[in-house]
């Protein structure tokens, strides 16, 4: 009922983390491989092994979080080793890079590539980037730039984590480089609402320590947004696949990302509060709701959304 695919891999269902969340270290990885989740994703890296900001960090509401957690990751190496290890007759695993420069992501992938993993490589292009520059996915040369080199040095399939947009034009434009390159072979909708402010009333303070308390958001805030580009890029990129990636809570959530296209479901915000145990109740959730409709399979859910 739950089974999904993506690049021609079966998977068990849809759901797996939003990278960044329960996916630094080997423990963490090793309890979403071991969880209910149909596949999981990385950290994402950069060549070297960072801290990462001063804590708080992240902050919780009961809408959804903020977070500036400043690429804290134990360098590509690490998940790379991982990936060299892991168990894909039990799942698939896919590798987040996200490298500072260029330079960096062409470096990155080449080991990726010379490893002959079958990770599958979702390229972040909307993570907090070197300031005073736009992040990649929010700077349409930079972004071409970036897609013509890594696709020339890296002969697989890959995709892309894009940061959500608000403007017909930006949809049509982004999704028009995308449609270049037909390597680029799914999309990931969306990243955190980058730079927003939580303010706690009592304390009139902000609620994280770096940059003066901006921080991206996720879970309940970010919902329609998200359902927004999942829909946007299925619409415009037919010949790639969608992941959704934003306010999933419950089982009716994973289906209105179904519903606008989405071949995979992502789960941050929630994850980070509720645990991997959320990927069993999620799936339950989903089960039910699809037996309820009468679907037996997600296939007949994506992208099946009506219009008015
Ligand atoms: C971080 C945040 C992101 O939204 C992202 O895409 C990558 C990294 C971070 O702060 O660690």
């Amino acid at each position: 009922l739950l089974s999904a695919s993506l690049l021609g891999i079966d998977f068990a269902n849809p759901l797996l983390n939003a990278s960044g969340v329960y996916c630094r270290d080997v423990a963490e990885l090793d309890a979403l491989a071991a969880s209910a989740a149909g596949s999981l994703v990385t950290k994402s890296c950069t060549l070297l092994a960072r801290e990462g900001n001063p804590e708080p960090r992240y902050y919780a509401t009961p809408l959804g979080s903020i977070n500036s957690m400043g690429l804290p990751n134990a360098g590509y190496q690490y998940y790379l080793a991982y990936a060299q290890q892991h168990d894909y007759a039990a799942k698939p695993l896919f590798l987040s890079v996200a490298g500072l420069s260029l330079a960096d992501n062409l470096t990155m992938l080449a080991a990726i590539r010379a490893a002959d993993t079958p990770a599958i490589v979702e390229l972040n292009l909307s993570c907090p980037n070197v300031p005073g520059k736009p992040q990649i996915g929010y700077d349409f040369a930079a972004m071409t730039a970036m897609l013509e080199a890594v696709t020339q040095a890296y002969d697989r399939p890959f995709g892309v984590k894009l940061p959500p947009y608000f403007d017909i034009a930006h949809f049509d434009e982004a999704a028009a480089i995308l449609n270049r390159f037909p390597q680029v072979a799914f999309v990931t909708c969306i990243n955190s609402i980058g730079n927003a402010l939580i303010i706690d009333v009592e304390a009139e303070s902000v609620v994280i320590k770096p940059k003066d308390g901006f921080g991206g958001i996720g879970g309940d805030y970010v919902l329609p947004t998200a359902l927004a580009n999942v829909n946007a890029f299925y619409r415009r990129c037919p010949a790639k696949q969608i992941i959704g990636c934003g306010g999933v809570t419950r089982g009716e959530h994973i289906f209105m990302h179904l519903l606008a296209g989405a071949s995979l479901v992502q789960v941050g915000t929630a994850l980070y509060e509720e645990g991997p145990g959320i990927f069993a109740r999620l799936n339950d959730e989903l089960a039910e709701l699809l037996t309820r409709k009468g679907y037996r399979g997600i296939e007949e859910v994506r992208g099946k959304l009506r219009t008015l």
